[in-house]
């Protein structure tokens, strides 16, 4: 591929750190149940992965009914909430908006794809919104990353075929994702994180078009 039809960022922990207040309000709940979580525990089981399949990774080994698990769900999203409403457009990570612009002054369509139910509220605090050709967050898909389908719901958004996307994660369930939904990956985050993408950056900041380039 030499040049993309379109660019696919992941959102929390590529556009901005809100990984971090996803692990704080996390964190949050867990020690209200008396649970450790650690933020190494973080980056290897939580990052990128759903709200759902996060909260059964913390309570494993812990019985809680249904009603319970509704309850937990609902109350780390306000915890995470509480932290999103305060967000304003510095959040952006550095490099992130002069990238988002030299991609769209290229003809490239740029498009998300978020796992979270959240993600509409974060680019608005951003005011990222107004970027992207299509959005695909975590109301539009089933089946969670790893799994291909939230990278194909977004290219179908900006109408590319899969192959001349590339998909840009900072979680290697995301960098999966990516691969099965037969697209270029660009991982972003330490190297060690990953399996398997055709690129890595530790991040985006003096990051131009041709960076993201992948043979
Ligand atoms: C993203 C984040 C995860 C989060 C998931 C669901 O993938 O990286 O940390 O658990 O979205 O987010 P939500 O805001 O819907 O709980
Ligand atoms: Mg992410």
């Amino acid at each position: 591929m030499s040049q993309p039809q379109a660019i696919i960022f992941d959102l929390d922990g590529v556009l901005t750190d809100t990984s971090e207040y996803h692990y704080q309000a996390w964190k949050h709940l867990a020690d209200d149940e008396g649970i450790t979580l650690t933020h190494e525990e973080n980056d290897e089981h939580l990052r990128g992965v759903g709200r759902r399949e996060s909260l059964m990774y913390i309570i494993r080994g812990h019985q809680y009914s249904e009603n319970q698990i509704q309850e937990m769900m609902e109350r780390k999203n306000r915890y995470y909430h509480a932290l999103i409403e305060r967000m304003t457009p510095k959040e952006v990570v550095p490099g992130g908006v002069a990238l988002l612009e030299e991609i769209k002054s290229a003809g490239i369509k740029v498009a998300i794809a978020s796992a979270s139910k959240n993600c509409r509220l974060v680019l608005d605090r951003l005011q990222l919104t107004s970027y992207f050709d299509g959005i695909a967050d975590g109301n539009c898909v089933v089946n969670g990353k790893p799994a291909p389908d939230i990278f194909v719901y977004a290219a179908g958004l900006v109408n590319v075929f899969t192959p001349n996307c590339i998909g840009v994660e900072d979680a290697d369930a995301g960098i999966q994702a990516i691969k099965a939904a037969g697209m270029k990956a660009v991982a972003i985050g330490p190297a060690s994180r990953f399996h398997g993408p055709d690129k890595v950056l530790p991040n985006m900041e003096n990051k131009h078009l041709k960076d993201l380039l992948v043979e």
